[in-house]
Order: C-alpha cells, then structure tokens, then sequence
C-alpha cells in the first residue's frame, strides 16, 4: 500500500523534474534473472497422448477474418492434417483439410508441421475445433471477429520481444486477464537463435508449447523481428527466417502481398499493416511497392482504424538500438501522415515508451527542421519491447527526454487496444509487477479519420495535446 503511494509520487515527480517533454518513469522493478526456463518446466509440458498435437497457434486466414489459418505439430509421425470443428463443444460438423511438412536445421528435424486453412466462417460465433487421431486428440476454440464496420467494437493485445523467460511467463499471464481477443505481435518470438546447433529447433518447439495457452485459442498477428533472421554460416544456415517461415503462417496473398513478411489484415474496424523491418523497404522493392498499393486500400469509412506493426521502432530513445530505425522513418514516414495513421505499434527495444502526435518529414537533409514537431496527422509510435526475454530489460534512456516521447519506463509488460467506435479507443501498457487489468500508462485515442473534431475540443484535457518544443529541447535532440 505505502510502497505503492511511493512509487506513484516517484512517478509524479520524475514527471515534475523533466518540464515540458513527457515522463520518464523512475519506477524500479522486481527483476527476476533473465533465463530462459529450463527444458523440463512445466511451462513445456508435451501434452499427453502418443503422436498429440502440440505447438498449436491460429492466425487469420484471410483479408476480412472470416477464416483462420490453424497450425499444429506432431513429434513421431504425419498423422491428420484436418481440422474438425463446429459450433458447440463435441459436436465437430464441418472439417477442412490441411497440408503437413517437416525441415532440417543444421542436425535438427522438425517434427511434423501441419497447417490448415479454416474459410467461410461466420462472424461473431465461437467455434470448436479438434485436431489430431484418436485418443490423442487435442479440442480448442476460438470466437471469430464482428464482422467489417466502422463502428464494430475490438480489443486487441500487443506483445513483443517474448521469449521464454520467468518474465515472459508473467507477461503472457497479464495478457490472458487483459480481455484481449486478438493479439498483435510485435517480433521477435521465441529467442531461439540464442542458442546453437540442435537447440536452436528445440528452443523453437518450447516456445511453440509455451504459448499455445493463449495462441491456440485466438490469432496472434505475426510479425518478424532481428531473431527470427536466423543467419548462421557456421552451421550451414544462410537462408533468413527459415525456423520462423516454416512455422508461423500469414495470411499474405489475401492482401496480393508476395511475401509472408509483409501483408495487411481488416479485422472488425481496424486495417492492420504488417511490415519487415528485415526485408528491403526502399523505393521500388517488393515490400515498398506492396506498401504504396495497401494504403490506397484503405477505406477508412469501413475499417476507421489504421494500425501499423513493425519491429525496429522509428522513435525510440532509448539508448538501445538508438536510431535503428531511420532508414524505415526515411522510408515511410510521409506515407504514415499522408494516410493519418492512427497508432504505429514496435518492439525490439526492452522497454516502453510512447511517443506523442510528431512527425519529422519536413527534414530533406538538404533543408528543414531537422527536429520532430508536432503534426496533427502523424500517427502516436509506441514501443512495447518488453514481453521479458532472456537479453533482459534496456534500462539505459537518453537523458534529457526528447520532447517527441511522452512516456517511457523500462518494466516488463504488454499493451492493450480497446477500440469503442468509429471515434474513440481506450489504450492501455499494463506492467507486470503491477496486477493484472491495470492501466500504468493510459489515454484515449481518437481516430485521426472521424475523431478530428472532438479531438480539438478536448485537447487540453489529454495527453495528445500538442508539444511544445523548447530552445534547450532543439539543440539536445
Ligand atoms: C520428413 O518426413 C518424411 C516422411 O515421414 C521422412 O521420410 C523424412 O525423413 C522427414 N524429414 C525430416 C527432415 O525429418
Ligand atoms: C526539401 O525540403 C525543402 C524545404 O522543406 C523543400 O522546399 C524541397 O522541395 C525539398 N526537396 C526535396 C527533393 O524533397
Ligand atoms: C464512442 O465511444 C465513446 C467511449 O466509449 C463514447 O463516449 C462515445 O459516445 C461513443 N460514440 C458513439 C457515436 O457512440
Ligand atoms: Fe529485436
């Protein structure tokens, strides 16, 4: 009780101490070792049953999220790659056929990776569904979005940088009370490629089993971070992204993307764009041209939210990874405010930091401002790095503050976006030495496409307002 009054004064004041740009938490976490969990934890546990299915995760299947993608693996043989599934428990009417392969990586063998495409779904409706043979059988569920509307009510997570630590266990409690239904991840997944040879595969497959509590029973929305690139010329291993690709599905041709790095989903009220911060972006490559052609796409009048996932945040102040990614801010940073982006969502940072409504586009190298101000149209950047792998927390910020970030903490956590209406969404981090549903860091985002007027009447009342960009702030940023 005391202990946490102390700490929110400490918040208050490290607030009062920095002026005019936002806050830098002064919060001190219980950090537990950064190590990953060891093999035969139950956290691993292979489910019980020869041959069962295991590492199971859903993904969506398609444009507008009336079908899902389901992948499993069997250890010892192929078995069935079809999915049965229904609208109550036990009762399987319908199945789909899916396909089943396996790979090599350096002396590793996968097991079988079976995926299976799950279409013409209803909206709205709960669906059971059964994989695997016999006594070995494995039945989960899941419950399709609301359908397309502007108006169509969503909350969704946003996890990155998980890992398979104590830490990311914590996180991924937090995340299953937080009422999310859908989670957006940010890259960077199991850390495997912190480990050599044959446990780089095993790594993999714990990470799979790990997060099967949640990802078998909701889409997690992929996206790929520096640890799923996997270059390994000592062992033979040269091809990026090889573990990650065989394992984890997207949903990409449905959005005419050529690669499963890159693509666009709708979901309820929201267009959400997935992008590689590992693959050519420049102008005139495939993701770059892909990119141009998606937010013509966008019609803002069905789907009002436009949400972007990256991994190497555009603004970051961290010291870690500082400035890794101005060549995509380069890139596509005009396109963000051309398009009033509404939230652009990073991780690869271990830590949280939200920035306010700035954009640095009037910056050429040969002329303009060279500093971020405040722009109207530019999208909110938030950093959420901080699901709790095994390289532990980045807790060294730039001091001062640059005046563009608003708030910044380096804990452990995941964020949540509750998206109301056409207008209004609720966002909340929620850290994990805090209780579950707790919000640390809060606001209400108002849509850059219908929320425009009543964002200026209530400017001064939220944390949006405009930044004023003081003298001493120029010259430090
Ligand atoms: C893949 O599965 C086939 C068929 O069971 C098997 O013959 C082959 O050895 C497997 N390959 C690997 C790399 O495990
Ligand atoms: C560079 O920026 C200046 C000032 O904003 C602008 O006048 C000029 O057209 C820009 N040049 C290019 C090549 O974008
Ligand atoms: C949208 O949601 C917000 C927050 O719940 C609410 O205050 C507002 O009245 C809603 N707008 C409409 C048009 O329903
Ligand atoms: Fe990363």
């Amino acid at each position: 009780m005391w202990c946490r009054l102390l700490l929110s004064l400490s918040v208050l004041f490290s607030f009062v101490h920095h002026g005019t740009a936002g806050v830098t938490s002064d919060y001190t976490r219980s950090v537990w070792p950064s190590v990953d969990i060891p093999l035969e934890n139950e956290a691993f546990a292979v489910p019980k049953g020869s041959n069962a299915p295991q590492q199971v995760h859903i993904t969506q299947g398609d444009y507008d999220g009336k079908a899902v993608i389901v992948s499993w693996v069997t250890p010892d043989e192929p078995g069935s790659s079809q999915v049965h599934y229904g609208l109550s428990d036990g009762n399987y009417e319908f199945k789909a056929d899916g396909t089943v392969k396996n790979y090599t990586f350096y002396n590793y063998k996968s097991g079988y990776i079976h995926e299976c495409l799950v279409d013409g779904l209803e909206y709205n409706t709960k669906y059971f569904y059964k994989i695997g043979d016999g006594d070995s059988a494995r039945k989960f569920w899941f419950q399709t979005p609301p359908k397309i509307d502007p108006d169509s009510s969503y909350k969704f997570g946003i996890i990155g940088d998980l890992g398979q630590t104590f830490n990311s266990l914590s996180t991924i409690e937090h995340y299953k009370q937080s009422g999310g239904e859908t989670v957006l991840f940010v890259g960077d997944l199991s850390y495997a490629d912190r480990y050599q040879y044959h446990d780089v595969g095993v790594r993999w497959d714990t990470w799979g089993r790990f997060v099967e509590q949640v990802a078998a029973y909701q889409p997690w929305i992929w996206s790929a971070g520096n640890h799923e690139i996997e270059y390994f010329p000592y062992m033979g291993e040269v091809i990026p992204f090889r573990s990650y690709l065989q394992r984890y599905p997207t949903p990409y041709l449905a959005s005419k993307s050529s690669s499963p790095l890159w693509y666009a989903i709708r979901r309820a009220s929201a267009h959400i764009i997935v992008l590689s911060s590992y693959s050519p972006f420049v102008k005139y490559t495939p993701q770059w041209r892909w990119l141009a052609e998606e937010f013509k796409r966008v019609d803002r009048k069905k789907t009002p939210w436009l949400i972007v996932l990256m991994h190497a945040p555009i603004y970051n102040s961290n010291a870690a990874h500082f400035m890794e990614g101005e060549s995509m801010r380069v890139a596509f940073e005009s396109w963000f405010v051309k398009y009033k982006v509404d939230v652009v969502f990073a991780g690869h940072v271990h830590a949280y930091e939200r920035s306010y409504r700035i954009s640095n586009i009037h910056y050429n190298v040969s002329s303009g401002d060279p500093y971020p101000i405040p722009d109207k149209s530019a999208p909110v950047y938030i950093t959420v790095g901080d699901g709790g792998n095994q390289e532990g927390l980045a807790g060294t910020f730039r001091d001062p503050q640059p005046d563009y970030s608003a708030f910044r903490e380096a804990s452990y956590g995941h964020s949540t976006l509750e998206i109301k209406n056409r207008t209004h969404a609720l966002y909340h981090w929620n850290r994990n030495d805090d209780g579950k549903r707790v919000a640390t860091d809060s606001f209400v985002l108002y849509n850059q496409y219908w929320g425009t007027s009543r964002r200026r009447r209530n400017l001064r009342k939220n944390h949006l307002s405009s930044v004023v960009l003081n003298k001493k702030g120029r010259e430090q940023l």
